[in-house]
């Protein structure tokens, strides 16, 4: 296998608005390596969290290709998206979407699907990301960056390949939303993984490796290191 775990090809998507067909991704193609943390930047309304649902393989493109960890997964079907979304990509959203009944350490755990011997240890996750009182506690008492890093814990849990981040930051204070950016980056780093995060805010961009400008349909590499 090539070091490139998220490719998408020439992925074209439109939305129909009234009569009118209004296009959102005209060809763009993008590609990350192992160990890189690209970020999508661009106007609100631009397609951002469109090109990151047909990454995540949530929404199905006009056309184009999409392919996780070298295999082209395009024409999977619904089922077997399920299954490649929980074994192979962790997901984090603008809010952290975490479940109101459940305490921290049960929210990684029901989404956990590797075989025993395979996981990731709960608590040693939860250490890491500095969130270890927190296993016990429900959301509501938690603090915002607490409940971001429950959840970006939980997109780490099942030892992805590819992390999808959509503004991981809106929620947090500068300080915060910096430290959950870096903490993808370690997660990236240490365990060799690709991730896209897009984001609006240029504070965390020396935190990536690569940025691209989506705008008008077209997605622009505008740094790569
Ligand atoms: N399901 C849908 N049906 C019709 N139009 C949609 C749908 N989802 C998104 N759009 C439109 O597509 C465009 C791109 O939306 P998208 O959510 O990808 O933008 P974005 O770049 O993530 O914006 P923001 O920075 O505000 O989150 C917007 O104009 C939006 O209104
Ligand atoms: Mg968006």
């Amino acid at each position: 296998m090539s070091g490139i775990l998220l490719e998408l090809k020439d992925i074209c998507k439109s939305y129909r608005d009234g009569s009118e067909e209004r296009v959102i991704l005209d060809g763009v193609s993008l590609a990350v390596g192992k160990g890189e943390f690209a970020a999508i930047v661009g106007p609100s309304g631009s397609g951002k969290s469109t090109f990151l649902s047909v990454a995540g393989l949530l929404l199905t493109p006009d056309r184009g290709n999409v392919l996780i960890g070298g295999k082209d997964v395009t024409g999977a079907s619904k089922g077997e998206r399920t299954m490649i979304r929980r074994r192979q990509l962790g997901f984090i959203f603008q809010s952290h979407n975490l479940l109101p009944y459940l305490k921290t350490a049960d929210q990684l755990a029901i989404v956990q699907e590797k075989p025993m011997r395979e996981k990731v240890s709960v608590d040693e996750l939860l250490s890491e990301l500095d969130i270890a009182d927190c296993r016990d506690k429900f959301p509501a008492k938690m603090s915002g960056g607490e409940k971001q890093r429950a959840a970006i814990a939980r997109a780490f849990v099942n030892d992805p390949d590819v992390i999808l981040a959509d503004e991981p930051t809106a929620s947090l204070d500068a300080q915060r939303g910096r430290l959950a950016v870096e903490m993808i980056r370690n997660e990236v780093k240490k365990r060799n993984k690709a991730a896209v995060m897009v984001t609006h805010d240029n504070r965390v961009l020396d935190l990536v490796d690569s940025v691209y400008r989506i705008d008008g349909g077209k997605l622009l590499k505008e740094r790569f290191e």
